[in-house]
């Protein structure tokens, strides 16, 4: 595999399920944990221990039977958080403990009531705490999407000096543009000197929909973890969809970067989470929405069926999509509905198919969308007029 590996960090179970109307009871929490770390995922968030004894009982079901994945827990940077997270994960093969503390002035003034000091105390007391446990510690700097950079690269470097082995640099508000988001990690990587004791992790969430574009340019200014979750589920506006970013590390070979993502399993994965989640996905989602390869324009109808490149970017087996669609709508033209009914059966001339389309359009007026049993009708009254 060519180039630089990211890590994919799924947080589905945490963040994902912080979605109103999205908890997940254990069993379901198990069985996304096992088809996530059959996906490829490298580490599983599974949760917030101390938020709830249902939640504990998740996360330590899931370390007994996630064997290759590493498994994060979260906490505050809490002493008894950071207990409760350890003896949540005291089964795992691999455990993570994900711990930290807000950065920004917001954080420590308005929920806080402290100074910058202080946190930066605190951080560093809340790593070396979670050391005492796990040897895999990451920090989180919350809202460091709207942290001053100065003070964001002094916590980072004090912490990995705590010994932090991920540092977290989420933009938890979803504030950042793509470049001031990739400007951000690539000060972290210029200026913290110890900065390559430790992963990046870009942790972005979409209130401006632009989650994916920046977890993108944190990569590529340097991060090398991508916390995401299927179908881009999370707080608010959600969080990185994991399709996407692992489809556009896919797709630009340019970027020099790959992940242990089976792209092939997306579609799946995203029906699963859907469904356990009760959770629609929109039909117009990059990579696993109904419509991501659906053509219902002419234009775009005849292009693709002449070559399917023409307008699609990845082909649906890619990512374990049914199959391309053509959807005749009263935007469709006659290459498309001549190639539905050469699919249904009929030979037609392109004469037959000039006539047939005026009826075409006026069925496609009157209904969203043209199925194939009105073109069984529509074809069974075409003969009739043509035998009389
Ligand atoms: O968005 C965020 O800042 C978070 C942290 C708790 C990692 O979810
Ligand atoms: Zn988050």
């Amino acid at each position: 595999m060519p180039g630089k590996k990211i890590d994919i960090f799924d947080t589905t179970l945490r963040d994902g399920e912080q979605v109103p109307g999205c908890k997940l009871n254990t069993k379901e929490k198990i069985e996304l944990a096992i088809a996530l770390e059959d996906l490829g995922v490298d580490i599983i968030e599974a949760g917030f221990p101390i938020s709830s004894p249902g939640d504990f009982n998740s996360v330590r079901e899931i370390t007994k039977v996630i064997k290759r994945a590493t498994v994060a827990g979260l906490s505050r940077a809490v002493q008894k958080d950071i207990e409760v997270a350890a003896d949540a994960l005291k089964y795992a093969a691999r455990p993570r403990i994900h711990t930290g503390i807000g950065t920004s002035d917001f954080h420590i003034k308005s929920k806080f009531n402290s100074n910058r000091e202080d946190i930066l105390q605190r951080a560093i007391q809340c790593v070396k705490w979670a050391k005492n446990f796990v040897d895999d510690v990451e920090f989180y700097a919350e809202d460091a999407g709207r942290t001053d950079n100065d003070y964001l690269a002094r916590v980072v470097e004090a912490v990995i000096a705590a010994g932090a082995t991920v540092v977290n640099i989420p933009d938890t508000t979803g504030y950042c543009l793509p470049h001031q988001y990739g400007e951000k990690i690539a000060y972290l990587v210029n200026n913290v000197p110890n900065i390559d004791k430790a992963t990046i992790s870009c942790h972005c969430h979409n209130d401006l929909g632009l989650a994916t574009a920046n977890s993108i340019a944190g990569v590529i200014a340097g991060a090398g973890q991508i916390e995401c979750t299927i179908n881009g589920l999370g707080e608010r506006a959600g969080n990185t969809s994991l399709e996407e970013v692992v489809m556009v590390i896919k797709q630009h070979h340019s970027l020099g970067l790959y992940t242990n993502v089976q792209s092939q399993k997306l579609n799946p994965m995203s029906r699963l989470v859907s469904e356990t989640m009760r959770m629609p996905v929109q039909p117009n989602k990059a990579i696993v929405g109904s419509n991501a390869f659906a053509h219902s324009s002419g234009i775009h109808q005849d292009g693709f069926l002449k070559d399917s490149q023409t307008y699609e970017i990845i082909t649906p087996e890619e990512v374990g999509a049914g199959g391309s669609k053509i959807v005749l709508t009263a935007r469709s033209g006659r290459s498309a509905l001549a190639h539905r009914f050469q699919k249904l059966g009929y030979q037609y001339t392109r004469n037959d198919v000039d006539v047939l389309y005026q009826e075409f359009l006026q069925v496609a007026d009157r209904k969203k969308e043209v199925e194939d049993d009105d073109l069984h009708e529509m074809a069974k009254q075409y003969k009739q007029q043509t035998v009389e």
